[in-house]
């Protein structure tokens, strides 16, 4: 009877996942619980099924699927990108299947969801992608993407959510918990220590276990325990000499044994490596090709290398997944468009959270439209698209509000606002390059004289110049890395030539992750940190330029002075030196014949021979820095950086007063319970984020000079005072004991430190941790 839920097309689907999960929670310990419910039927499928038919549903069956049971009725799994929004319908190679219905919601990227510091809203982003990938049928989106950034530097730092494990395991936990509560499965990734793109295909990363415990595992294991998430995809790279796909003590000791996932894990795209590796080592499904997990682990099976139970043991995780994720009939599938005015109020509502205002100078921010009749918007950053590009996370908006259309709509009339591109767009070319009198050839091109002319001439005529800067989806991208975080294309010089023109410069970064803002920080009277946010970025924008709303979002990691000044940097360990050929990007060599024999349709003749150089040896990636990762490395030595951690100026002033805690001195056991009162002191609605920090005064072991331990968002009233009542638990104030193995208590004197970023402490107070 069960089996209903599984029929495809036509047949009638019951929809369970959601009434499942919530029927279930009261009886259940760990979010992990629903998954193994079904688990007696399951065995039972099993104990029914050929070995042929079991590995069948371990590998590809398309490049966004993978097999489930035909002769049951049992759907496939189908995947979807994620993360910031449900990927469109795509076929061989990756191409789009040009349809119609498709267009989805693009979300602010993962950094900009990260700079609201909202559990909350990445609730609320997680259940607008659960939606979408409904509508589309998709079972399982792949993402939150959330590794730590180790590097400022990293090609995926716009994807990634922070450099502090506690903010990043909370943002996943939120996203999670929204994708899964709407029925859908997520797929974390990358798992583990996926922290840089240059050769992320090969490359090792060599950390140290408490280092890998506290910071590296810290958001996934939360993501699992708290947020139950149902599906893991396993990183290119290896980590400590094994390759992640293949990684006993990855996912089975600590994955499985330690955290009780129970879901399914599938190889990054490309990144399987070997039959008894991927076997042994934790893998479910081998995405894409069935290379490893085919045809030779039935071999391996029928020889007795590999016992059987261990394929039995995957087809259960994965028939679990299957199990409690409706299954979506073709007929149900892509009846409406994917996105839909739900989804993109969520949007605007993370973005218009997440806007970082850096600097303001005599308040010149908000715009007042009294006085302000004429602007000039300068940079292509005002009109570029952020949606696609960046491979596996563009997205095929539905719409795009640039930020010049967000002003011109929330403007109107109010004031003329002219617009020039200042600087040449630069695109990375695949092939050879399209000529294009808008695009810069390099990187590093300097300034175009007659773009330089025209945006001085309009900055002159202005009240204002918003001046738009910034990198782009073919600088920030999956695959590769920046070379440096400084401003492309001679945007320097232009912002040079603009404040001759005119001293009322406001400079807006359009970026994912940070850049060396050291000139045009000097140069401006106001600094905003606009992210890549999503298809109403432009709206929430200008709401926040113009006072709509006050700005509230706070860094998510340190924007360095240079990047040289930055841990991995400093520590010699990154860019690792070339000793080894240089290898495709593994995207780039994965596929195999074997995914395109089994994708169904848009068959076309490809010459596959430049595909199949698969990258074996790469560098070794010395984590040295250990625990000093982001600020941890600033705070802890005293660097100077141009903005620190979990900083961001609002148009009000607040009042923080009256800490305190339940008790002055805890036990292992304990929960520190903290309050203190935040007071808007401005005339208008405003968000504040507190942080709390943790310094050791008298620990017996090595620590950072301060720790993020718990955060809040509050909305105040003008004149409003609201008490902040935060729990830290003391279990969560362990460390990694690497002899002993296991979590163990460092119970010594302490400081909480309230404040709104890292280096502005504001109330503190001594506490004791004691036996
Ligand atoms: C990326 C993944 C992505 C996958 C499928 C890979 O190259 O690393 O994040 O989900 O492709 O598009």
């Amino acid at each position: 009877m069960k089996l209903k839920r599984f029929l495809k097309s036509g047949a009638v689907a019951v929809g369970i996942a959601v009434t499942l999960a919530s029927c279930t929670q009261t009886q259940t310990t760990s979010p992990q619980d629903i998954l193994t419910i079904h688990d007696e039927e399951i065995n039972q499928i099993i104990s029914g099924m050929s070995l042929e038919e079991k590995v069948e549903m371990l590998h590809s069956k398309t490049i966004m699927s993978s097999e489930g049971i035909p002769r049951l009725g049992i759907q496939e799994i189908r995947y979807a990108d994620g993360p910031f929004g449900i990927r469109e319908e795509i076929g061989d190679m990756f191409r789009p299947k040009g349809w119609t219905i498709d267009s989805a919601t693009y979300f602010p990227t993962g950094s900009a969801l990260a700079a609201t510091w909202s559990p909350d809203l990445a609730y609320k982003y997680g259940t607008g992608m659960a939606h979408e990938a409904t509508r589309r049928g998709k079972d399982m989106v792949l993402g939150p993407a959330m590794n730590i950034q180790r590097i400022p530097v990293g090609g995926r730092t716009y994807e990634y959510f922070s450099e502090d494990p506690l903010l990043a395991g909370a943002l996943a936990v939120g996203y999670v918990k929204g994708v899964q509560d709407e029925g859908r499965a997520v797929c974390l990734k990358h798992f583990a220590v996926n922290n840089q793109e240059n050769d992320r295909g090969t490359v090792n990363a060599i950390v140290d276990e408490r280092t890998l415990r506290e910071i590296y595992l810290k958001p996934f294991e939360v993501a699992v325990k708290e947020g139950g998430a149902w599906g893991v995809m396993t990183a290119y790279n290896k980590v400590n000499g094994n390759w992640c796909s293949e990684n006993p003590y990855l996912n089975n000791k600590i994955l499985r044994g330690e955290w009780g996932f129970n879901g399914m894990t599938v190889s990054d795209w490309g990144g399987t490596h070997s039959t008894m590796g991927a076997a042994l080592g934790g893998l479910n499904v081998q995405m894409t090709g069935d290379t490893y997990l085919g045809l030779a682990l039935i071999d391996s099976v029928n020889i007795g290398k590999v016992p059987e139970s261990v394929v039995d043991d995957k087809v259960r995780e994965i028939l679990r997944v299957r199990y409690t994720v409706r299954a979506i009939p073709e007929n149900e599938a892509n009846i409406e468009m994917a996105s839909q005015p739900e989804e993109q109020r969520i949007a605007y509502e993370v973005a218009s959270k997440s806007v970082v205002l850096l600097k303001n100078e005599n308040n010149i921010l908000p715009i007042d439209l009294n006085k302000v009749k004429n602007i000039a918007v300068i940079g292509q950053n005002a009109v570029l698209s952020t949606a696609a590009g960046g491979m596996g996370a563009g997205v095929k908006t539905i719409y795009e509000i640039s930020p010049l259309q967000g002003l011109q709509n929330k403007i109107g009339n109010a004031a003329t606002i002219n617009y020039a591109p200042g600087y040449k767009n630069y695109v990375r070319s695949w092939g050879p390059p399209v000529p294009n009198p808008n695009n810069a050839e390099t990187i590093d091109e300097a300034a175009d004289p007659a773009f330089v002319a025209e945006a001085v001439k309009i900055a002159k005529e202005a009240d204002l110049v918003l001046y738009f800067a910034g990198t782009n989806k073919s600088i920030e991208t999956e695959g590769k890395d920046r070379e440096n975080i400084d401003l492309p294309v001679g945007q320097n010089e232009i912002a040079e030539a603009l404040i001759q023109a005119n001293p009322n410069l406001v400079t807006v970064i359009i970026s994912g992750g940070p850049c060396d803002l050291r000139k045009v920080n000097n140069l401006s009277k106001a600094m905003v940190q606009g992210w890549w946010n999503g298809l109403e970025g432009g709206n929430a924008l200008a709401d926040v330029l113009l006072g709509n709303i006050a700005p509230s979002g706070k860094l998510p990691f340190t924007f360095p002075l240079k990047l040289e000044d930055s841990p991995a940097y400093a520590m010699g360990t990154y860019p690792q030196k070339k000793e080894v050929v240089k290898e495709e990007d593994v995207f780039v060599s994965q596929y195999r014949k074997d995914d395109i024999k089994k994708d169904s349709d848009d068959k076309k003749e490809v010459d596959f021979s430049a595909f199949f150089r698969r990258p074996v040896n790469g560098p070794d990636a010395p984590y040295s820095e250990g625990l000093y990762v982001g600020y941890r490395w600033f705070d802890s030595k005293d660097l100077p950086v141009l903005y620190p951690f979990g900083y961001g100026l609002s148009y009000v002033d607040f009042n923080y007063s009256e800490l305190e805690t339940n008790k002055k001195s805890y036990k292992a056991d304990d929960v520190i319970e903290v309050s203190f009162n935040i007071q808007n002191n401005g005339s208008m609605e405003a968000d504040e984020v507190p942080q709390v920090y943790l310094h050791r005064v008298n620990p017996s072991i090595d620590w950072p000079n301060k720790e993020l331990k718990a955060f809040s968002r509050v909305t105040l009233q003008p004149g409003e005072v609201k008490t902040v009542s935060l729990e830290i638990p003391v279990k969560d104030l362990r460390y990694w004991d690497e002899e002993n193995k296991t979590w163990q208590n460092d119970m010594c004197d302490v400081e909480l430190l309230v404040g709104s970023s890292v280096n502005d402490i504001l109330l503190t107070k001594k506490l004791s941790l004691i036996e």
